[in-house]
């Protein structure tokens, strides 16, 4: 186990040059904000958004120059809403949907066509890694090499199912959550992207819009009923109060920049090495506007290191205590492995990602987190 341990600009492998990825940005100053059409579609983000303002909201990117719009079967109307704005200009969009892991391809790209009122998308993505996986991707293949996916990419996999999938198919894509919090990505499938010529694509670059001035104060948030999030682990507990203090800090460093925190946390991610699209999620005309500045330039290295240390001195690593060493000489090995690991330098994700590499099923560095927080209240672990 070395030093993995999450320090202000996590080193990344050297870039590699793109060979067939459909952006073709690999390094931060060509990275480009997209539109995450999830929100606009209406399901799971609270009662229906009205149509008219998502609408305006798609017209208004197209207007500001967004030319990348990810999309989903899943995501309510969202590929119908698409369509109606974006059919008269398809040859000036990219579209990304996505087919769902239990679901044949070939008949949801069409029905995603049929909405999304066109005759290829530029990127179809398998959203989840199923039972039948290798299936699925074969297909994907297929309609790649048919011209009704002009690329194929994959979406939510762990390390070693990128990595077969790779082999198996060439994928052009990858798409997984990242923002300053939420960073697992940077452990294995970001490096494993630039080398291979895959564009990386970013989801919930806001975590579902905790970076945005709606969170930047101690009181924990109301969700809605239908809102997904009242089913996300970080708008809760442990997790809410450490990452509502560092938006406290990151507030502080946004207002140095006269940029609001969303802006500046959008601006963080585009200024990543490794990203292609920023896939970020606005429901109004006003919200889009706001993370457009975003655009306006990178964060100079001495910002982005500032947001790393914000982070890292509320999520530093934790060190296990003897006792607890000697106890978990007893646990399941996935347990052990984790006490045994937590040496007060290595981060949550790392210890995951090590555990991923050699053994099934895979662990989130969120997963390992909650275990941590775990035996912090039982008196097993310090941090320094
Ligand atoms: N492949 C996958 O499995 C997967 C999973 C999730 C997302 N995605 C993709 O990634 C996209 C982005 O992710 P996401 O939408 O879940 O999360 P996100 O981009 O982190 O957050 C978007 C939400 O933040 C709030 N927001 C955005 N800008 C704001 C502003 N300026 N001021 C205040 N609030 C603002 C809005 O919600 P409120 O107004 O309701 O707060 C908005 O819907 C999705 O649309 C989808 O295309 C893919």
């Amino acid at each position: 186990m070395g030093g993995n341990c999450w320090l202000p600009v996590t080193p990344l492998l050297p870039g590699s040059l793109c060979l067939g990825g459909i952006v073709s940005a690999k390094e931060p100053n060509q990275a480009q904000l997209g539109l995450g059409a999830w929100a606009i579609g209406g399901s799971d983000w609270g009662s229906p958004q009205d149509e008219s303002t998502s609408r305006r909201t798609i017209a208004l990117a197209v207007e500001r120059g967004i030319t990348f719009f990810d999309t989903a079967p899943t995501y309510g109307d969202s590929e119908l809403l698409l369509g109606r704005e974006l059919g008269p200009k398809r040859d000036q969009v990219t579209l990304a949907t996505k087919c769902g892991p239990l679901d044949d391809p070939s008949d949801s790209l069409e029905e995603s066509l049929r909405r999304l009122q066109t005759d290829y998308v530029d990127l179809l993505q398998l959203h989840e890694v199923g039972p039948d996986f290798e299936g699925s991707l074969e297909k994907l293949d297929r309609l790649r090499r048919e011209g009704k996916a002009r690329a194929i990419g994959l979406c939510n996999a762990s390390a070693s199912q990128l990595v077969k999938a790779h082999e198996m198919v060439a994928l052009d894509t990858y798409q997984a959550p990242y923002n300053l919090f939420d960073r697992e990505a940077e452990q294995r499938h970001i490096p494993f992207c630039r080398k291979h010529g895959l564009d990386f694509l970013a989801y919930r670059p806001l975590a579902s819009g905790m970076l945005t001035t709606r969170f930047a104060s101690a009181s924990p948030p109301t969700f809605p009923e239908g809102d997904h999030r009242r089913m996300i682990w970080w708008f809760k507990g442990q997790e809410l109060s450490r990452r509502l203090e560092v938006i406290e800090r990151l507030s502080k460093l946004a207002a140095d920049q006269a940029m609001t925190l969303s802006a500046f946390s959008l601006k963080w991610v585009l200024s990543r090495p490794g990203m292609a699209v920023v896939l970020a999620g606005a429901r109004t005309p006003e919200q889009l506007e706001e993370n457009l500045s975003a655009r306006d330039g990178l964060l100079d290295p001495e910002r982005v290191s500032a947001v790393d240390e914000a982070v890292f001195q509320v999520f530093r690593p934790a060190l296990a205590m003897e006792h607890a060493l000697a106890e978990a000489a007893g646990w399941e090995p996935r347990e052990r492995f984790i006490v045994e690991h937590l040496d007060g330098l290595t981060s949550c994700d790392s210890i995951a990602a090590e555990w991923s590499d050699g053994s099934e099923p895979a662990l989130m560095g969120a997963q390992v987190r909650q275990f941590v927080d775990q035996l912090q209240a039982a008196g097993m672990v310090e941090f320094r």
